[in-house]
């Protein structure tokens, strides 16, 4: 990384063409979680200080190759701003002559915003002839875009052929965080992964169980492992059809020294709804008109236990139906213990996932934890051990 890593190369008076994945929730025509723009701001900041010039290239939302004004870049154009301290120029079409004039004029420290690569067909297209005109808008291609690496299109993966490539500062930080936890985890290393589907997670777990030393397994997924355990699943939501892949990972798990921690017990109801009367029980007597929705106290102590002994903490998707209440209790918990465990410096801990952040958000721990990541569909293809296109394309580049 670091011989790839633009913070050790010379970019004064250079144009530095940033693939950026400023791609944030627009509610009712406002940005509702600036996050993404407030670090990757904190990362062109470091960039500031070596007098590079900067044009910013990004996508937001699926335009599916199509103008649509309601992604504009423009919304982004306050809260850069306001993160940088900066005017920011504009360009609505970045393979234009007039943005090419335009990034050409740039002094130093000046920052160039180009409009939604998305409305461009050829963006995900991984067109190399769009990548060829993009390279025009600067002297060095940096991509500093985790999240959409598991991408490659124009703007991630083709426009390595034309400039010289580097990785950004935040995708630095964000590569090495995550290797601490995969790549050369302190020992014993846990996993905890939830979510609702087995179905979506197989490989994941499958390359867990090869480099971790436990998992704990929770939300709707636990389910179809204690279906595979033979216990009655009720009204809950689980994947029949996956119980034997279920048994072949706990098998693989057991191969492979990595013990996997499943619900001991269960909290049930009638229905998926705020507030209702709840009921707890073994994980072998769900009663057949309710559901299980998240787990028992006996769960949450086991759970404790293995985050107390563990010195590396992986974790991606809720333990319960947290986004309604009392549902999101162990995810609650759990997440406050990790975030204490984390300032006590007992472990490191790395989480990542939409619905992960999200529960982490609601009890203000996100802080507490060593690293988050905003990634979503990248940061599950890196669990999977899957080489990432806009990674492996700057590493082979010249
Ligand atoms: C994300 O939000 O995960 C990235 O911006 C990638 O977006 P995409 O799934 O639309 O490619």
């Amino acid at each position: 990384m670091e011989d790839k890593s633009i913070l050790n190369i010379d970019t004064r008076n250079k144009r530095l063409l940033i693939r950026a994945d400023l791609n944030v929730p627009i509610n009712n025509n406002k940005i509702s979680d600036e996050t993404r723009i407030e670090r990757f701001c904190s990362g062109v900041s470091k960039l500031l200080k070596k007098n590079a010039k900067i044009i910013i290239i990004t996508h937001l939302g699926r335009p599916k190759g199509k103008e649509d004004l309601s992604l504009s870049n423009r919304i982004l154009l306050k809260p850069l701003k306001k993160y940088l301290n900066k005017e920011i120029i504009f360009s609505s079409n970045p393979i234009s002559t007039s943005a090419i004039e335009g990034s050409k004029r740039l002094k130093n420290n000046q920052i160039l915003l180009c409009e939604n690569i998305r409305f461009h067909p050829e963006e995900e297209e991984d067109d190399t002839i769009f990548a060829e005109k993009l390279s025009s808008l600067g002297d060095i291609y940096v991509n500093d875009a985790f999240s959409c690496c598991h991408r490659a299109h124009s703007s991630t993966h083709s426009i390595t052929n034309f400039l010289p490539s580097y990785f950004g500062p935040m995708l630095c930080e964000e590569i090495s965080a995550l290797n601490r936890t995969l790549e050369n985890p302190s020992k014993p290393s846990l996993a905890i992964i939830g979510g609702s589907k087995v179905s979506t997670k197989i490989s994941v777990l499958k390359n867990l169980v090869l480099k971790l030393d436990s998992i704990i397994i929770g939300g709707g997924m636990a389910n179809t492992f204690l279906f595979a355990k033979g216990a009655p699943m009720g009204n809950s939501l689980y994947e029949p059809d996956l119980k034997d892949t279920a048994n072949e990972i706990l098998t693989f798990s057991k191969q492979n020294n990595c013990n996997i921690l499943l619900p001991v017990d269960i909290i049930t109801a009638n229905k998926l709804e705020k507030n209702i009367k709840t009921n707890t029980s073994n994980y072998d007597e769900c009663p057949s008109n309710q559901m299980i929705l998240d787990v028992g106290q006996k769960s949450i102590e086991l759970f404790k236990q293995a985050i107390n002994s563990s010195k590396t903490i992986l974790w991606n998707g809720p333990l319960g139906a947290f986004e309604i209440k009392p549902f999101d209790n162990s995810t609650n918990l759990l997440a406050k213990y990790t975030g204490q465990n984390t300032l006590l410096e007992k472990c490191i801990s790395v989480a990542g996932g939409g619905d992960t952040v999200s529960a982490l958000n609601s009890v203000k721990v996100t802080q507490q934890f060593s690293y988050v990541s905003s990634a979503g569909g990248a940061f599950l293809e890196w669990l999977e051990g899957k080489k990432l296109p806009g990674i492996e394309a700057i590493k082979s580049s010249k």
